[in-house]
């Protein structure tokens, strides 16, 4: 009789945690959707606001699409730079623009960028 009480109480314990794992994961997937850069309508409103901001104020350095040759080494769009280095520098080169602007420019860039 004690045994079985200990062996249900054992399955009662593997099946909470196995709910609670289950839990976990789905509540990681949902993190993820709830990311910046969700949608794909978010994403398209945000590369068109970042290619708006791009051509407004880069473009005559860079080109529309990054492809102007530079002074001090390939264009942008060929200088194979990793996603953090693209919102690292974009955030620099954009100090007083608001969070999101920095953020669509950054995939704006992150568009055009050929990786090497
Ligand atoms: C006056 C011209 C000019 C303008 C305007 C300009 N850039 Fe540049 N940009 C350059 C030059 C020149 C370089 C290359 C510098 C170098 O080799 O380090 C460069 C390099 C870059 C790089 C690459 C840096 C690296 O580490 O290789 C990024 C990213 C960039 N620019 C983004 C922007 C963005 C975003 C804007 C608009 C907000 C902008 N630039 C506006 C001239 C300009």
């Amino acid at each position: 009789m004690r045994k079985r009480v200990t062996v249900g109480a054992v399955l009662l314990l593997l099946t909470l945690s196995v709910t609670e794992l289950v839990h976990a994961r789905h509540d990681a997937r949902l993190g993820l959707q709830a990311k910046p850069v969700a949608t794909d309508e978010e994403r398209g409103r945000l590369l068109a606001t970042g290619k708006k901001i791009f051509v407004e104020r880069c473009a005559k350095c860079h080109d529309e699409r990054g492809d102007k040759p530079l002074k001090t080494g390939p264009p942008l769009s060929q200088r194979g730079l990793s996603d953090e280095e693209i919102a690292r520098t974009v955030s620099g080169r954009l100090k007083d623009a608001p969070d999101d602007e920095k953020r669509a420019v950054a995939l704006y860039v992150t568009s055009f960028m050929k990786r090497k």
